[in-house]
């Protein structure tokens, strides 16, 4: 399909095979009242699996079936990697099967993708490992990379609360979104890329990280401080969820107004890197000072205003090392710097 630019005819089929799989959760097979039984459990009722057009693709037939039968053509499908070729014969399967489906809206807000969320539960036996979920292929409609889930429907909060919430996960953003912490986006399991803060920036200069509190999460955290840091005139901070729990298992497990009381503990991403560094440092500041000097004044460094940098050392200097001054600290910065030229 070499189409218009805009990918209309693309984005149609999304949308129409994402309102199939939705009918079908909605249905009355016994699968899909358990798909929806399973969704309730996690707090989403009726009214969020129509908000949120989730779906269901119960067997592996679904779409496929409908191509087959040639009353859909296969090569839309094929390429948007709904459906896929048989290995076993010449008919084709779905890709979502036995998952549970949530539509990805692009920033201009059409769905450009799907999600499945692997759900078996008469398969739960079974021992083959499987991913947890699977998104459509990257094409040029839709580079996970450049798109933040929930980001075109959230943008009216953010405006209004002046700051975004960034969270690892679809059901954490849907939850926040559900509990009415609007101006949440997600990043889908990655960390935060240039493409990203450049779409953010644009509407906010507070952005809030607030991942998983597992070690994948802080690990996305610190990869998102990398490239996330030398924005300029951006306030990035950092939430951290008590517990090693996702902002979903915690809003279930405490309540949105626990959630609401995190955020005046929010605090800069920088301090917090500074203390997972720390931390693995051994709580060793000459440890530590190796670290800051490899990982860390780099990075302050790219900022492009002085005074934040300035801010920045003070910070190292003041909370971390005695004998050391930003001075110090901003000669071997620029040391560094020499270096890379
Ligand atoms: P998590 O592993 O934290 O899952 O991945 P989750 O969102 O808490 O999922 P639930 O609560 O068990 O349903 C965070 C995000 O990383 C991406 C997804 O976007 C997910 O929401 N991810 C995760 C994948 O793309 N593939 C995977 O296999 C797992
Ligand atoms: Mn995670
Ligand atoms: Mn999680
Ligand atoms: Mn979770
Ligand atoms: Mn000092």
């Amino acid at each position: 399909l070499k189409l218009d630019k805009n990918f209309e005819i693309e984005k149609e089929y999304i949308a129409k095979s994402v309102y199939f799989y939705h009918k079908i959760l909605l249905s009355d097979l016994p699968l899909a009242k358990e798909a929806r039984l399973y969704l309730e459990q996690r707090g989403i009722e009726l009214e969020h699996i129509v908000k949120w057009g989730f779906g269901f693709c119960p067997y592996s037939n679904e779409l496929s079936r409908k191509v087959e039968k040639k009353l859909v053509p296969s090569e839309p499908l094929l390429e948007l990697g709904l459906i896929k070729k048989s290995k076993i014969n010449d008919g084709f399967y779905d890709f979502f099967h036995d998952r549970i489906i949530i539509p990805i809206y692009g920033h201009e807000g059409s769905i450009i993708a799907l999600s499945g969320r692997l759900f078996q539960p008469h398969l739960q036996s079974k021992t083959k490992e499987l991913p947890k979920y699977i998104n459509s292929p990257e094409s040029a409609i839709f580079a996970k990379s450049n798109v933040l889930y929930h980001f075109y429907a959230a943008l009216q909060s953010i405006v209004s609360y002046g700051f975004v919430l960034v969270v690892e996960g679809y059901m954490d953003c849907i939850s926040l979104v559900n509990a009415g912490v609007t101006n949440t986006v997600a990043v889908m399991g990655t960390s935060l890329t240039h493409s990203h803060m450049e779409a953010l920036s644009k509407v906010t200069k507070r952005i809030i990280i607030c991942f998983d509190s597992d070690k994948a999460g802080q690990n996305a955290a610190r990869r998102t401080f990398f490239i996330a840091f030398p924005f300029k005139g951006i306030d990035l901070e950092y939430l951290e969820i008590p517990d090693g729990k996702d902002p979903d298992d915690f809003i279930k497990k405490y309540g949105v107004n626990e959630f609401h009381a995190l955020i005046p503990k929010t605090e800069p991403l920088l301090n917090r890197v500074c203390k997972w560094f720390f931390e693995e440092s051994n709580f060793k500041p000459e440890v530590f000072l190796r670290q800051a000097k490899e990982h860390i004044l780099p990075i302050i460094l790219q900022h492009p205003d002085k005074q934040v940098q300035d801010e920045s050392l003070l910070f190292l200097c003041d909370k971390y090392f005695e004998n050391v001054y930003p001075e110090d600290l901003r000669q071997e910065m620029e040391g560094l710097s020499s270096l890379h030229i």
